[in-house]
């Protein structure tokens, strides 16, 4: 059955007919073509499909979009600002915190939020923080590198 969902992502409003029991992370990537957002385990365990709800890390893949119409969602496509990427878009890219850049939109937008809302992380809490994204392939050790260096620059 479809409906008509309304949704607010990345300061923009969209409008838009969709089956009812679709997940974010399917309305993203099927109805918007925000295919920033990643699919990887669909079962809740990976990250990959984090975006920011009212600046909150959340798990796309189990947020049913119609339970956020009311909500601001933030994905990757919604960081850079003015043709600028965000400061830790940059960090990931200089500090080679990306391998096949899977986890890198969930990973970023995660430590968008930690870094909201903790100026001065020590090593220890960044690891704590991004425990929920996991990687295949950079060993997390330049992950925390970039998140550290923008906490440093704050
Ligand atoms: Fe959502 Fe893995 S795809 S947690
Ligand atoms: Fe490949 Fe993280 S860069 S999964």
């Amino acid at each position: 059955m479809k409906h008509i969902l309304k949704l607010h992502v990345n300061g923009e409003d969209y409008e838009i007919l969709t089956e009812i029991h679709k997940t974010l992370l399917e309305v993203l990537r099927e109805d918007l073509g925000l295919t920033g957002t990643k699919r990887g385990c669909d079962l809740g365990t990976c990250g990959a499909c984090t975006v920011l709800i009212d600046g909150k890390p959340s798990l796309s893949c189990l947020t049913l979009a119609a339970a956020v119409r009311d909500k601001k969602i933030t994905t990757i496509e919604g960081l850079a600002k003015d043709g600028e990427l965000h400061p830790l878009q940059k960090a990931f890219a200089e500090k080679g915190a990306i391998q096949c850049g899977f986890c890198t939109p969930g990973m970023i937008l995660t430590s968008k939020a930690f870094l909201d809302e903790n100026l001065k992380p020590k090593e220890e809490e960044v690891k704590k923080a991004i425990s929920g994204n996991l990687c295949r392939c950079t060993g997390y050790v330049k992950i925390v590198e970039a998140v550290l260096s923008v906490s440093e620059k704050q």
